[in-house]
This record gives structure tokens, sequence and C-alpha cells, in this order.
């Protein structure tokens, strides 16, 4: 019974939220070395990560899946601004076990919460994941998300998706209403 119980304890999986400053050196390494192996990009410099929340599901010290939530803002749009989350980062490191949508959950939780407008752009393979998670998607939209003082900003935007849940300010609703640009303070490659 006993054995049981810490048998239990051992293997329990479970998401955390941390800022960078409560990250550990080995969570910061094999957050590195995910993103390395799946984006080929290394993490950005410590100071640029500041105002993110990580989410990790892990098992003992291991992180098992991550992803983040970083402030896009303001955006401006149709002349109001707008305070949304970008999400990114989402890997997991075995596929298909309901580690990736650990993480939407705790993430999809964090935006509803708050009532926050979160936005993520992903390729189109993955489209039906973040369906599965509960967020919207839409493959028509990406060549009206530009960057601040650029014109287009993907240059392959056939393969790539939007997907998002919109908050209380009802960005997206409002994004799929109006056929302006949507300028973002940095690039959607969050
Ligand atoms: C995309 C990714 C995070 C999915 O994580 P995962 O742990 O393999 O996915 P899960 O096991 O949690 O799958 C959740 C559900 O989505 C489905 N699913 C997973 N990947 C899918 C995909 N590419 N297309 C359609 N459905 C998918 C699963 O079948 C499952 O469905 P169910 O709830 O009906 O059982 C993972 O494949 C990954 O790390 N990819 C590499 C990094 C990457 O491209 N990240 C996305 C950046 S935008």
């Amino acid at each position: 019974m006993v054995s049981t119980f810490y048998a239990k304890i051992f293997f329990v999986k479970q998401v955390i939220i941390k800022t960078l400053q409560n990250l550990t050196d080995s969570e910061i390494d094999q957050l590195n070395e995910a993103s390395e192996r799946e984006f080929k990009v290394s993490l950005p410099p410590k100071e640029k990560m500041l105002d993110r929340h990580f989410f990790l599901l892990e098992q003992r010290k291991e992180v098992l899946a991550m992803g983040q939530l970083l402030p896009v803002e303001p955006i401006k749009f149709n002349s109001e601004e707008f305070f949304v989350l970008g999400i990114g980062g989402i890997i997991a490191k075995q596929k298909g076990k309901g580690y990736g949508k650990a993480i939407m959950a705790a993430i999809k939780d964090w935006l509803v919460n708050r009532n926050k407008t979160g936005i993520g752009f992903c390729k189109l393979k993955n489209k039906g994941f973040y369906e599965k998670c509960g967020f919207l998607t839409n493959i028509d939209l990406l060549n009206r998300f530009v960057y601040l003082g650029t014109e287009k900003f993907y240059a392959d935007s056939e393969n790539e998706c939007i997907f998002y849940m919109d908050g209380n300010d009802q960005f997206m609703e409002k994004v799929l209403n109006n056929p302006d640009q949507v300028v973002l303070p940095i690039p959607p490659v969050w």
C-alpha cells in the first residue's frame, strides 16, 4: 500500500508554470535543447524572456513538454490597441502521448481565467493538434498580420496557420470582421 503510494508520487506528471527567474538551470537547458532540436533555433537571450511565462510538463526533473506565453503589445488595429498573449514554443519531447495537449490545456486555463486573447502561428500540419486542444484556427488571415514596418511577413503563408482563443477584447473576432492589416510590435515567430 505504502509502496504503491510512493510509486504514484514518483511517476506523477504535472504542469508547472514559471517565470524565467524561477526556472532551474536544468529546465533552461532542457528548453533550449528542445528548441534547437525542433525549431533549429536556441532560446533568445535571457533579457528578452523576462516577461514570459513558461509552461512545463514535468515528471521528476524531466521536462516532457513545454510552451510559453509572452506579451505581444500593443497590437494596433482599427484605431484600437490590444494587449494579447503570444503562444509559442509548444514542444512535446515524445509525440502522441498527450503531453502537448496537457500544455495547451494549462495555457487555455490561463487565458480563460484572465479573459485574455492568445494567438500563435504554426505550420499547417499542426492545425489539427491545436483544434483538438480547443483552439480556433484560420488559414486566410496570415498575410494581414505584419510586423511593424514590413509589407508582408509570411513568404510561405500557404503552409502556415493561425490558432487562437479570444478573450474579453474579442480581438480575433474584430480582425475577422475588418479587412485592415494587423500591425504587430514583434515579428510573429514567437
Ligand atoms: C505538435 C506537438 C506539440 C503535438 O504534441 P503531442 O504531445 O504529440 O500531441 P498530443 O499527444 O497531446 O495530441 C493531442 C491530440 O492532438 C492530435 N494531434 C497531435 N498532433 C497532431 C497533428 N499534427 N495533426 C492533427 N492532430 C494531431 C492527437 O491525435 C491527439 O488527439 P486526441 O486528443 O483525439 O487523442 C508535437 O508533435 C511536437 O512537439 N512537434 C514538434 C514541435 C512543433 O512543431 N511544435 C508546434 C509549434 S507551432
